[in-house]
């Protein structure tokens, strides 16, 4: 098996607790957010409610910051549900979708309640009712194990008519998977029938697993990951897929009748290259970004979807995914169900294209399009980002700074957080990890948002956590401290602190100007801090994992009395005189943490409160190493009274 090449990162691990909870004793698990950055207002949808939080501190329940609609079932209709319900949870009222919809000021929220899928729309302020709920299938899905998209799309669809796109399940077990976009209708009044993929028919989805859809101008694209084929063991081979449709699609007039026409997909490629390519074939999460008149789409891979397993990021260009999707060659399915290129039969009504009439388009070039769904060539997602092993990245958030873009991956059961940096040199793209955090919460991620350039913020089993992007406090460091986009080194007090508007700029203050690089101005103003110790001590220097510690530039061993910790801390125990010297911790030649160690041996006149104190354990010990208990600490202790009143100008 290829192995995935280690980067010579410098980052630190770091344990992080959340700064705010919101948690709320009635409701039984926490699920999707949704965050207006506009209003600092985030949405939760929950198995019993739907919240409104003020996003700078979610534990706030004040009344004009927060709000609660309460998601309601009948004893009656819970008695019904649970004669039919296979499991007793799945009766259980929950959201299971949620969107913005006019302009951001209503919520529309799908939920599953009592396996009825349930609409409302509510005005994002009070979260009041701003019509009257209605039951309607195709939107949402009762099992939330199930793995659906949604999305609104007010603008563009034929008419201008508001409608949602659905990437779902339906049928009794969940057997039939589809692109839906229900009847379009208009004051009340329906202006075209419903329309969808062919179901029955593997080539349109092979069993997808959907993880994400978008609005993009005159198109709708859903990402998922389906079966691809069989290998010649008979394993399902699963490969990831971005599929598109166009909002003005009404689908055909005899062929394809209520069917998308537009409808085409290519294969994502997020593979490490090398003679044979390693490839991330299992998409499982996905993220827009929207910058200077550019869409990227951030996504994360796995090799499976098992616990041991390796993961990465890769990021595809809205203009590549249409330029496959627009001038690719198709496959077809020959009479063996093996695919191949067709080369020139490609009609004048190319599948894919959006037509402001689709019922106009001819029969033939329709029955084209409805067996040549899928594109030949493949679309590049780059480089892909910290290839890691044994971990599943199964969310992703995405925060745009003036030159770099920071992604941060998240492995919902073991509750890590990796944080990236991503930018632009020229024409490459490069990256580097900053920081890994191991999450405080108590049970696995479900959904993930991000308040940019403040908070990230997680729903699990027992409520939303509020964590800062940045710990910039607990970095040791002007190098560490450069390295972190968010934050900015103090050189006079050499402490970090969050960068801020008036810092950035500073005299005294450096913050990395360039992305992913430790800023040159750090080697100049990191002061040489000055440890003092005593004979006997124990100390310890905080480092950065994986880097190199030296003493007078001699590389450190670990040793009876030097260890290395797990994230690169050097402690030294029992000093002694000959440890006094210069400590550096060195990773890729940048030295990231510098300290001179001064060893004290005058017992004899101790003239401050710590050399008071290690003068004591100095003869603690020595009283311990000659072992004679009585006489030895009688003898030691009149010594400690003799070195104390040595010590009488004590301060
Ligand atoms: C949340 O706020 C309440 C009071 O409103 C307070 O008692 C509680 O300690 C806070 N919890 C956290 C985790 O900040
Ligand atoms: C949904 O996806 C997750 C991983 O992304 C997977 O573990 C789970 O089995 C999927 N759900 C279903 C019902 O297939
Ligand atoms: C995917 O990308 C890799 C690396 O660029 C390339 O070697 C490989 O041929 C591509 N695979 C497909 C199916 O296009
Ligand atoms: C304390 O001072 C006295 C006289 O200055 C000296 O004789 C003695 O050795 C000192 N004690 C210690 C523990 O250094």
């Amino acid at each position: 098996m290829h192995k995935i090449q280690k980067k010579n990162h410098i980052f630190l691990i770091l344990t992080s607790f959340s700064d705010n909870t919101f948690t709320d004793r009635s409701i039984g698990e926490f699920r999707e957010l949704l965050i207006n950055t506009r209003e600092n207002a985030l949405f939760v949808g929950s198995e019993g409610a739907i919240f409104r939080l003020w996003a700078f501190n979610v534990n706030d329940t004040g009344e004009n910051v927060f709000a609660k609609k309460q998601l309601v079932l009948t004893d009656s209709e819970e008695s019904e549900c649970r004669s039919t319900a296979s499991e007793e949870r799945l009766c259980r009222p929950s959201t299971r979708f949620m969107a913005f919809t006019n302009n951001m000021d209503s919520v529309y929220v799908c939920s599953s309640v009592g396996m009825r899928p349930e609409i409302r729309v509510l005005d994002s302020n009070s979260l009041q009712d701003q019509q009257e709920p209605r039951n309607e299938i195709g939107i949402c899905v009762v099992d939330p194990t199930f793995n659906s998209t949604a999305v609104v799309v007010d603008n563009g669809n034929p008419e201008d008519a508001s409608s949602v796109y659905s990437g779902i399940r339906t049928g009794m077990g969940g057997e039939n998977h589809l692109i839906y976009r229900p009847p379009l209708t208009k004051n009340g009044k329906q202006l075209h029938a419903s329309i969808r993929t062919i179901y029955s028919d593997s080539k349109w989805l092979n069993e997808p697993q959907f993880v994400g859809s978008f609005d993009v101008g005159q198109h709708v694209l859903f990402f998922f990951r389906e079966i691809a084929h069989d290998n010649s063991f008979g394993e399902r081979i699963i490969h990831s897929r971005v599929a598109r449709v166009c909002k003005k699609d009404i689908g055909g007039r005899n062929v394809l009748r209520q069917v998308w026409t537009s409808f085409v997909k290519a294969r994502l490629n997020c593979s490490v290259s090398a003679d044979y390519p390693y490839y991330f074939d299992h998409i499982q999460s996905v993220k827009r970004v929207d910058k200077k008149g550019e869409t990227f789409f951030y996504a994360t891979f796995s090799t499976s979807e098992t616990a041991f397993t390796s993961s990465a990021i890769c990021m595809f260009q809205l203009n590549s995914i249409n330029h496959v999707l627009d001038t690719g060659l198709f496959m077809e399915e020959d009479a063996n169900g093996q695919f191949s290129v067709t080369a020139d039969e490609i009609p004048a009504h190319r599948p894919g294209t959006c037509s402001s009439n689709s019922h106009s388009i001819n029969d033939n070039d329709l029955h084209f399009a409805k067996l040549h769904l899928l594109v030949a060539d493949a679309i590049s997602g780059g480089t892909p980002i910290l290839p890691l092993r044994d971990h599943v990245f199964t969310h992703i958030a995405v925060d745009q700074l003036q030159n770099q873009n920071v992604i941060f991956a998240f492995d919902s059961y073991n509750r890590k957080m990796w944080k990236i940096s991503h930018w632009k040199e020229g024409n490459e793209w490069k990256w580097n990890l900053i920081e890994q955090q191991d999450l405080k919460i108590s049970s696995k991620i479900n959904d993930v948002a991000l308040l940019p350039s403040e908070f990230f913020f997680i729903t699990s089993t027992s409520g939303v956590s509020q964590f800062s992007v940045s710990r910039c406090p607990t970095l040791p460091s002007c190098a560490l401290c450069s390295l972190d986009p968010y934050c900015s080194w103090n050189a006079i007090t050499s402490k970090c602190a969050l960068k801020t508007k008036t810092n950035e700029k500073q005299v005294g203050w450096v913050s990395s100007s360039w992305a992913g690089r430790i800023s040159p101005e750090c080697s100049a103003v990191e002061k040489l801090s000055v440890k003092d110790v005593y004979l006997g001590d124990g100390i310890k220097i905080s480092g950065v994992k994986g880097g190199v510690w030296q003493k007078d530039a001699q590389e450190i061993e670990n040793g009876h009395r030097h260890m290395i910790t797990e994230n690169g801390d050097l402690v030294i125990l029992d000093m002694d005189v000959e440890d006094g010297g210069t400590y550096e911790c060195v990773k890729g030649n940048v030295v990231l943490m510098r300290e001179r160690v001064v060893v004290h041996e005058n017992c004899a006149r101790p003239t401050s409160v710590a050399e008071y104190r290690s003068c004591q354990r100095e003869w603690c010990k020595k009283a311990d190493a000659y072992k004679a208990a009585l006489n030895i600490w009688s003898d030691s202790n009149k010594k400690n009274v003799q070195c104390k009143a040595n010590g009488s100008n004590i301060h």
